[in-house]
């Protein structure tokens, strides 16, 4: 019943990729689809893949790229994943907690988690970047079902200020100094890999999602568990299903971030260097 998973589990994995760089981090990355370019601005790199990593996952997606980056950014320690793990992709949602807790860990204390998402707020545009504000995850398990792990975090938890407010005010401030603006709103999580129908999308609006995608919420909750601040940034690839007459593809979502890649990097590696 639940998960089986130990501490010594989580902890094989982390000694491990230890015993490759010889140091702890200061703050983790995920990298969504196509945003992985960013990676290769890290300084003296150490790269691993995933299926190196003992008790870890493996990616299966192609437009994910399967390596934990581990090096420097903005002056800090960075560990950095490019590519991430999807529910859609066969994993339980107790799977999903690994990088986070591999993340923990290293010692990161803050996490910045990014994403290709649909626009479902009428009033944003294909290309805007939206700091999550909160979210919604009404299907599924919790990644945090079966056996608590103290040594992570407590039974129950609050999720009240999953997303930092004081990140959120500083990628504000980021933004700004380098003339960006920013939407902010309510990430809302459905489980693909299908996108959604527009009933599904009409619903998500009523319910008070802005945005809709794919991932990021079970690790905000896994990082919550375990004390770790979170900075949630979705990147609106695509107008959501049936807000306009043409279908939802993943080509549009890959063209999308891989045009709009620059700015995003750019932001990030601002927030980067600015976060304490
Ligand atoms: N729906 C779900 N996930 C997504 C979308 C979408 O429209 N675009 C990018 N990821």
């Amino acid at each position: 019943m639940g998960n089986n998973f130990s501490y010594d589990f989580f902890k094989t994995s982390a000694d491990y990729v230890l015993s490759r760089t010889g140091y702890q981090v200061d703050l983790a990355l995920i990298l969504g689809s196509s945003l992985g370019s960013l990676s290769e601005e890290i300084k003296k790199p150490i790269v691993i893949d995933y299926a190196d990593i003992p008790n870890f996952l493996e990616t299966t997606v192609d437009s994910h790229a399967g390596k934990l980056i581990i090096g420097d950014l903005g002056g800090k320690k960075l560990a950095c994943m490019s590519g991430r793990f999807h529910y859609y992709e066969g994993y339980d949602f107790e799977q999903l907690v690994a990088p986070i807790r591999l993340f923990q860990l290293l010692g990161a204390k803050t996490v910045i988690l990014t994403n290709a998402a649909g626009a479902v707020n009428s009033s944003f545009h294909v290309g805007d970047i939206m700091l999550i504000e909160d979210h919604i995850k009404i299907m599924g398990a919790s990644p945090l079902r079966g056996q608590n792990i103290p040594e992570f975090g407590p039974r129950f938890f609050d999720v009240s200020n999953m997303y930092s407010k004081d990140l959120r005010e500083l990628a504000k401030k980021c933004a700004s100094r380098i003339g960006m603006s920013l939407r902010e709103g309510v990430y809302f999580y459905m489980s693909g890999p299908q996108f959604e129908t527009p009933a599904e999308i009409r619903a998500i609006r009523a319910l008070g999602g802005d945005a809709v995608g794919m991932s990021t919420v079970y690790e905000a909750i896994t990082a919550a568990h375990c004390g770790m601040k979170v900075l949630g940034l979705s990147l609106m690839t695509n107008m959501a299903a049936g807000m306009l007459d043409q279908a939802v593809t993943a080509e549009e979502v890959d063209e999308t971030a891989s045009l709009t890649s620059e700015r995003f990097k750019s932001l990030i590696r601002e927030i980067i260097e600015e976060i304490s």
